[in-house]
């Protein structure tokens, strides 16, 4: 079988934790707390598979709105039971971490100092770009991006997706190829908007605390399924509508009875094919053009007149 490109980067909505709990009759902080196999999981899971960047959303800007017990509790969960633990272990097996979100004056100094400091102790790993999305909202993280921009007077003409994602506060986090999301909702809560502009969308019912590696295994099966066109064709079809193109209106030159097929392409991975039909779709339309003329030539007709120079 092909060897199959992962995602570079997987983004996680680790949803379900309150309703696990409340199935088995416990209170929501149970749910919290049996999460942490399902944190180990993820993090297994994207080592296993290779992808470089994962993303997990672990409080919102919108999560401040809960019961003051299930924040207070969420808030310092993380970085006592979390991260403070797992740092070491997370060190050794070459993950980074890195905190995506705003500061608040609610999230108390030594939760934000414990998670610096497995920020700093994992500085020099690069398997795995460990993302934490704590007290993260997408549509603050663009309102501080444009703030920026206005506070380095950028000029207007300037601000392109390119120079807008300079300013942003991790400008190295990739667009998002994966989202998936736990718990059964289908929506995505103000998570990593600009980043998710072409991510290819997952929902699993399966509620965070009872998530495994199987599970994440089976969200990229799940991906490698999808066909990413990004606004184009895909592959196969923009040879079609070449071929197409280049013998509108001609009879096929003697000796070729028909073009060579582009199946074979089909069976190409999604990653591969996808990058492949951008970079042959110039190349292809410019070869289509360069044959209608031949073929205009041949029949004494007129040649393209959009032929670019
Ligand atoms: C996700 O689980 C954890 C956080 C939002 C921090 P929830 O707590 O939202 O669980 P449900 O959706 O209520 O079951
Ligand atoms: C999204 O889950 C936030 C996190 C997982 C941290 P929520 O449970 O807060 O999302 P909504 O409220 O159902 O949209
Ligand atoms: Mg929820």
């Amino acid at each position: 079988m092909e060897p199959r490109i992962p995602p570079r980067h997987v983004a996680c909505i680790m949803d379900g934790n309150g309703r696990w709990a409340q199935h088995r009759g416990l209170g929501r902080t149970h749910g919290h707390m049996a999460a942490r196999a399902a944190l180990e999981a993820v993090v297994d899971g994207a080592l296993e598979e290779r992808v470089e960047w994962l993303t997990l959303f672990a409080f919102s800007t919108e999560n401040w709105s809960r019961p003051e017990e299930e924040v207070s509790f969420l808030v310092n969960f993380l970085a006592q039971h979390v991260i403070e633990r797992g740092a070491q272990g997370m060190r050794e097996r070459g993950v980074r971490l890195r905190l995506l979100g705003g500061e608040d004056p609610r999230i108390p100094a030594e939760v934000t100092g414990r998670l610096r400091k497995a920020e700093e102790l994992t500085r020099d790993n690069s398997t795995l770009q460990l993302s934490l999305a704590f007290n993260y909202g997408g549509r603050q993280d663009l309102c501080e991006t444009a703030r920026s921009l206005a506070a380095q007077s950028v000029p207007a003409a300037e601000v392109t997706p390119e120079t807008f994602v300079q300013h942003m506060q991790l400008p190295e986090l990739p667009d998002v190829d994966l989202l998936l999301r736990t718990g059964g909702e289908h929506r995505l809560s103000n998570f990593l908007l600009w980043h998710c502009a072409y991510a290819e969308l997952v929902f699993l019912d399966t509620l965070w605390p009872d998530f495994r590696t199987t599970h994440f295994r089976h969200a990229l099966e799940l991906y490698h399924q999808r066909q990413r066109r990004f606004g184009s064709l895909a592959p196969a079809d923009a040879v079609d509508a070449a071929a197409h193109a280049a013998v509108a209106g001609h009879a096929l030159p003697s000796g070729l009875s028909t073009l060579p097929g582009p199946s074979a392409l089909r069976g190409l991975p999604a990653a591969i094919a996808s990058r492949l039909g951008a970079s042959l779709w110039g190349g292809v339309k410019e070869t289509a053009l360069f044959a209608l003329e031949q073929l205009a030539a041949e029949s004494g007709r007129p040649g393209c007149p959009d032929r670019p120079a």
